[in-house]
């Protein structure tokens, strides 16, 4: 958070033996805003000063003498300097910046740093359900905001694409399916056959057996099975597609888990060197006991490798090919230990760089009439939850606003970014217990709210026209309810800072209600069409602004925002 403002009050304090750096990391916005625009604790300084930190903030705004803008005031009260800053000041100069630099506003120039992140990783031939909407759209946002602060980013679908359930497939399909049915039902078809290849096993043991058998072929590079293989990932990818444009979703890299195959040796011969691999009971692992966890498995005693042979794999890949930063993997929370073991193994590994492997873990979605189990069959399917939050925004659109050109459209928009927001909204960490009602209430903590103000802004932009900011007169947005609304603006690119720090896309989703809030207060409470010119044109700006800042924000978390709702 630096700006003119800080600068200023940092340049006041002069402490021996405190950097600038130190004081400006200090300076804080107060709880209370009744308290000042910006405040300094001064406990910090206390040691090294010898002084109670009272009479540190005493002595300090003693000796500040007369203030000039953009500071107003410093008080000292109880060991903290409150700061009230001058409010016109701050008007001009943030809605000067947000109309000049539009969407780009709070962009960052490219630091060339690199940034792997690892989401939505579905899993081929199974249904993509609304266990993965958590995975792909904190992905999704967490890529767009690192991009927006000067990232190079790569979006990256580990596609679970390796595994037993291939040679199971293969059976099943060349028994109950064909390619024709297979590309008229798509995926559809795929499911059907996994679920009946499980019924039928239960009766016929040989199947099994069969399917080890294609399963093996698989791994021998067997140009049928490949065939097969290739199609059923193509099938998915397709099908996948269409949801992900919906969510406004997109990769670099679809290299999935079998694109490892001939890249896990060199780590397992790298893992022999540093005498890192014991053999148990005819499997090769690495010994945790020393860090409390239970061993991370690397070759089964048949030979096959694992899920975390591949993730050990993955990385070394990725470092190689990208050189990235940071590597973040936005994967459940169940998979915690996953991680931890591996990351374990790359450090023990001795490589530098692996603490800039990041698991960003987040909680499980359910819908209200009982958690989702896809074991049982009783699959969420994540279009159908789209579809059906699509279908009541419709229904809410057409009772609310009926002569409202292209409803369908906007309906999309509204139903696809209920279900978005309400993904983003809490703590990542948090289980979230998912309703149509709630993520869909025009008047609520949601997408449709933040896509209704900026409507509101829209609407109010239509009827003004043409802004000429020369024409303004900033004391017409000088009064509490625009100082609050400003206030919110000028803190945008900090937001989207912190986002990126917690990997928390819920800074900015709370932010956003928080603006539409304050928003709707300053329009409810003063005019802005039947006003002189002056005063029409300041606080058409300011409306400008923050539709611009809700827009942006918006899709920042992939969240289309209609012009009219
Ligand atoms: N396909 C896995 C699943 O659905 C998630 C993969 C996450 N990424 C990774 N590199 N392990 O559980």
């Amino acid at each position: 958070m630096v700006n003119e403002k800080v600068l200023a009050i940092a340049k006041l304090i002069k402490i021996t033996g405190v950097s600038q750096q130190e004081i400006i990391d200090s300076i804080a916005i107060p709880s209370d805003a009744k308290m000042g625009d910006y405040c300094l604790p001064c406990f910090k300084f206390s040691k090294i000063l010898r002084k109670s930190p009272v009479a540190i903030a005493n002595e300090l705004v003693e000796s500040f003498g007369e203030l000039t803008t953009p500071l107003v005031s410093a008080n000292a009260v109880n060991g903290y300097i409150n700061f009230v800053t001058d409010k016109l000041f701050t008007a001009k100069k943030v809605l000067g910046e947000i109309i000049e630099k539009g969407k780009e506003y709070g962009n960052r120039q490219s630091n060339g740093k690199t940034i792997c992140i690892d989401y939505s990783s579905i899993n081929i031939a199974k249904p993509f359900h609304i266990g993965h909407l958590c995975t792909t759209v904190i992905g999704g946002s967490l890529y767009r905001i690192y991009k927006k602060l000067g990232y190079n980013c790569v979006g990256i679908n580990h596609l679970g694409d390796w595994g037993t359930q291939f040679g199971k497939l293969i059976v099943a399909f060349k028994k109950w399916c064909s390619l024709e049915e297979l590309n008229e039902k798509g995926m559809k078809a795929l499911t059907e056959i996994y679920v009946k290849y499980h019924q039928e096993s239960q009766k016929d043991e040989s199947l099994d057996a069969q399917a080890r058998e294609w399963f093996k072929k698989i791994e021998e590079n067997d140009s049928e099975a490949m065939e097969l293989f290739n199609i059923f990932k193509d099938v998915t990818i397709k099908e996948v597609q269409k949801t992900y444009k919906r969510l406004n979703i997109t990769f670099d890299s679809y290299n999935g888990e079998s694109f490892y195959n001939d890249k896990m040796q060199p780590v397992i011969d790298k893992l022999q060197q540093k005498n890192l691999l014991t053999e148990s009971e005819g499997a090769k692992i690495v010994d945790l006991s020393d860090y409390d966890m239970p061993p991370c498995l690397i070759v089964k005693a048949d030979g096959a490798t694992l899920y975390a042979t591949r993730d050990l794999a993955a990385a070394y890949y990725r470092k190689e090919a990208y050189d990235f930063d940071k590597c973040l993997y936005v994967v459940a929370y169940q998979q915690n230990l996953h991680f931890r073991q591996w990351f374990k193994v790359i450090e023990l590994l001795g490589e530098s760089w692996h603490d800039s492997l990041v698991h960003v873990p987040f909680g499980m979605v359910s819908l209200e009439d009982g958690a989702m189990s896809t074991r049982k069959g009783k699959v969420v399917l994540l279009e159908d939850v789209l579809n059906k939050a699509v279908e009541k925004s419709l229904a809410i659109i057409e009772s609310k606003n009926p002569d409202l050109q292209n409803k369908e459209d906007v309906a999309e928009k509204v139903g696809v970014g209920a279900v978005i927001f309400s993904a983003l909204y809490n703590n990542r960490i948090k289980d979230i217990v998912f309703s149509y009602d709630k993520v869909l209430n025009f008047d609520g903590e949601t997408g449709p709210y933040v896509q209704y103000t900026n409507a509101r802004c829209n609407s109010v932009l239509e009827k003004v026209g043409e802004i000429d900011i020369t024409k303004a007169n900033f004391d017409a947005v000088n009064n509490q309810e625009c100082n609050a609304v400003i206030a919110l603006l000028e803190l945008f690119p900090k937001v989207l800072g912190d986002c990126l720090e917690k990997y928390e896309p819920c800074y900015l989703s709370r932010y956003l209600v928080n603006l539409c809030q304050e928003f709707n207060r300053f329009y409810f409470a003063h005019r802005i069409l039947n006003e002189e010119e002056g005063v029409k044109t300041a606080r058409a700006i300011l409306v400008k602004c923050t539709k611009t800042v809700i827009e942006e924000g918006l899709s920042l978390l992939g969240i289309s925002a209609p012009k009219k709702m």
